[in-house]
């Protein structure tokens, strides 16, 4: 089959590999029929390369149908259409219980101190070949997928994969008070989504960001949006002006490591990602660094009492973290990678033909998966109008 495979730092390539089959009794194989590029697609893309072999298979975004199940698959049946979380999970253990299935116990990576194991996303979490292919294999897919109907659009249920859950859990773990006020850091897809997710639950939203289309998206929905390359003074000054001098109850991050705005760290990132692996790992495990500029904004447009949640993914291990001011201010910190099953319930009501969160027309481009090398490009360097992207692995191009 056809599948896009990490090649090196900013290199992807569309490769024959052989098709996934059944390796244990838990596991199924899903015909994929649609599959997003994420902004942690990125990291492996830029950053996180010392945890990645040449030919690994990327993606954790997939919907599709089931094509074979293992002899132990009780729930699913060939022609089901499934979405599969980005993690993988066992559905009983002690994490699992508790709706935290990132932290599943059974498919933890413990070799890394990882939580869940999650799809194509580099030996970190557990190497396993990623849906940004014709072809998936589900581990444990009886806990591992989430059912929807046949009929509609991939674009209605796709998101259910990450971005929708994941935005959904930023907004829950924001804890905006009824009727508070939240900045959101980053209109990416994570970013606009969270925005969409909190004005509809009726917090007053501002957005923030530096690219031109991904502000104008957001705004164009009613949200107040705020352009970083034209600010004259301190964001926190701002957003303190027009939230009567305190700051915004919560502010979500939907930035993470590659924040722009920080140069010093950006080169060491650079730096590392240019090493051998081997040294590279050894690097990154002791000191590895991450562009902090997002996450210091926070803690200063966040009110006093008020509280952050981190959606973006950071990975450093001696980051210089303000400790002063984030104990002065009180400021209560949430984040993780989101349990996407613990929110399928919220969000499948939000689904239906009204289409609130705007998700029919939420991917900027469908693509051919031969064009993934061309897509990542165009993500990553916010070209083209690219905000979401989503590769049909079902068409030629
Ligand atoms: N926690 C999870 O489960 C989870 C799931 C999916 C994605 N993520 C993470 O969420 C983050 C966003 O993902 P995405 O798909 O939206 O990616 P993205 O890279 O498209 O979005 C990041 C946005 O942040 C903006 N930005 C950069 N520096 C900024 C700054 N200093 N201040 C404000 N905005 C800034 C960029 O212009 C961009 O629009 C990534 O770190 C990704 O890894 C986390
Ligand atoms: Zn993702
Ligand atoms: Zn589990």
């Amino acid at each position: 089959m056809k599948a896009v495979t990490w090649q090196g730092h900013r290199k992807v390539s569309v490769e024959s590999v052989p098709d996934p089959r059944i390796e244990e009794p838990t596991d199924a194989v899903i015909k994929v029929t649609s599959t997003g590029i994420c902004g942690s697609d990125l990291h492996l893309y830029e950053v996180l390369g010392a945890y990645m072999s040449s030919g690994d298979v990327l993606g954790h975004e997939s919907i599709g149908v089931v094509e074979e199940v293992g002899s132990a698959v009780s729930e699913l049946v060939p022609g089901d259409r499934v979405v599969i979380p980005f993690q993988i999970s066992c559905g009983h253990c002690f994490m699992c219980d508790q709706g935290l299935t990132t932290q599943c116990e059974t498919t933890q990576v413990r070799e890394y101190g990882s939580g869940a194991a999650l799809f194509g996303y580099s030996k970190l979490y557990g190497q396993i070949p990623g849906g940004q292919a014709e072809y998936l294999r589900v581990p444990r897919a009886d806990a591992t997928h989430v059912s929807v109907p046949h009929g509609p659009d991939d674009a209605r249920y796709l998101y259910l994969s990450d971005v929708l859950p994941t935005a959904w859990q930023a907004v829950e773990y924001a804890a905006v008070p009824d009727g508070g006020s939240v900045t959101v850091l980053g209109l990416g897809p994570i970013g606009d989504m969270a925005c969409r997710i909190a004005a509809y639950r009726g917090y007053r939203v501002i957005g923030v960001d530096r690219v031109p289309e991904r502000l104008v998206r957001v705004a164009a929905r009613g949200i107040e949006c705020i352009d970083l390359t034209t600010l004259d003074r301190p964001l926190g000054a701002i957003i303190r002006d027009v939230t009567g001098g305190r700051g915004t109850d919560s502010v979500i991050d939907a930035v993470g490591m590659e924040a722009h705005g920080s140069p010093l760290a950006a080169l060491a990132q650079r730096s590392s990602s240019l090493l051998p692996s081997a040294v590279a790992r050894k690097v990154n495990d002791t000191v590895g660094i991450d562009r902090l500029t997002a996450f210091d904004t926070a803690i200063d447009v966040v009110r006093r009492g008020g509280t952050i949640s981190l959606v973006g993914v950071y990975g450093g291990m001696v980051d210089p973290v303000p400790m002063r001011i984030l104990f002065d201010k009180q400021i209560q910190l949430r984040m993780g990678q989101a349990n996407v099953k613990r929110w399928i319930g919220d969000l499948l009501p939000l689904l239906g033909d009204d289409d609130p969160l705007g998700v029919e027309s939420f991917a900027t481009h469908r693509l051919p998966l031969a064009s993934a090398p061309d897509a990542y490009r165009m993500f990553q360097q916010k070209t083209d109008g690219a905000v979401k992207i989503v590769l049909d692995p079902t068409t030629e191009p």
